[in-house]
């Protein structure tokens, strides 16, 4: 199962983590897996990942945590204490996740491994959606996963990237992790804050027209990638990597 998929991210935003109350962070409950759903719920419901089960959970302010199992049965819970573990029955292939708490200890980076939803393409993983979503909400589920939104900052990266995407089978955008800024006035990747050096624009973009600020990449027929700027609430695929 994809046990850990989404998991606390943590190892380099615990200051956001703790400054901000609102985010949804998301850990595996290890004590909980393979455990049968108990009584309690908020909704329950058939997705068609574990990516979506979290989206679920993320999007519905009741929930704090949720079931994922057999078919995708998506469970959602209220921030209730769940009976402990042990009374529960056990029944194979339920993985839960949490929302994390301020003392919850940060999960180490290579507890995720390739199996689980990422890809590992040289030293680093790689994430690709099966959801659409707003630029910021796309920020904070790469976020909730333990990473951040793609940024690529070199040829070989933008090529890895194009592999990536190119093995899906339906053409779409994806959002990564550039942004403008209105301070610098320059284009810049967010979580590392660096200033965008390597790019590779469609031919006549970025445009400028004041409000196109995110940056997503499109497939192009040739089977390359190049980037598009367009605006930030639009629902698109996204890309995340740690
Ligand atoms: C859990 O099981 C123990 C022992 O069977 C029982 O004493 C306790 O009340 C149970 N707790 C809950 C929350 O059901
Ligand atoms: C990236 O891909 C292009 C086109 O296939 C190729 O010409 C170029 O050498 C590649 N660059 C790197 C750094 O791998
Ligand atoms: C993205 O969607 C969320 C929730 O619907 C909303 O609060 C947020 O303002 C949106 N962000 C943008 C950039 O449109």
């Amino acid at each position: 199962m994809n046990t850990g998929l989404l998991w606390a991210l943590v190892f380099f935003t615990t200051f956001q983590f703790v400054g901000s109350s609102n985010r949804k962070l998301f850990l595996p409950d290890h004590s909980y897996h393979n455990r049968k759903p108990p009584s309690g719920r908020i909704y329950e419901t058939e997705t068609s990942s574990l990516e979506s089960c979290a989206i679920t959970c993320y999007e519905d302010d009741r929930c704090a945590s949720f079931f994922h199992g057999p078919q995708h049965k998506c469970i959602g819970y209220p921030k209730v204490p769940f009976p402990p573990s042990d009374n529960l029955t056990v029944e194979m292939g339920w993985d839960v996740f949490r929302h994390a708490e301020k003392n919850d200890v940060p999960a180490e980076k290579n507890d995720v491994p390739a199996e689980k939803g990422w890809s590992l393409v040289g030293e680093k993983y790689y994430f690709v959606s099966h959801s659409k979503l707003n630029w910021t909400r796309a920020k904070d589920m790469c976020a909730s996963m333990g990473g951040y939104l793609l940024e690529i900052e070199s040829e070989s990266e933008a090529n890895a990237t194009d592999e990536l995407v190119m093995q899906r089978s339906e053409r779409a955008d994806y959002w990564i992790g550039a942004m403008y800024s209105s301070n610098s006035n320059q284009w810049t990747w967010v979580n590392s804050g660096n200033e965008m050096v390597y790019t590779r624009w469609v031919p006549g973009q970025p445009s400028d027209d004041g409000f196109a600020d995110c940056v997503d990449i499109a497939w192009a027929w040739d089977r390359t990638t190049a980037w598009d700027n367009t605006p930030c609430s639009d629902s698109k695929m996204f890309l995340c990597e740690y």
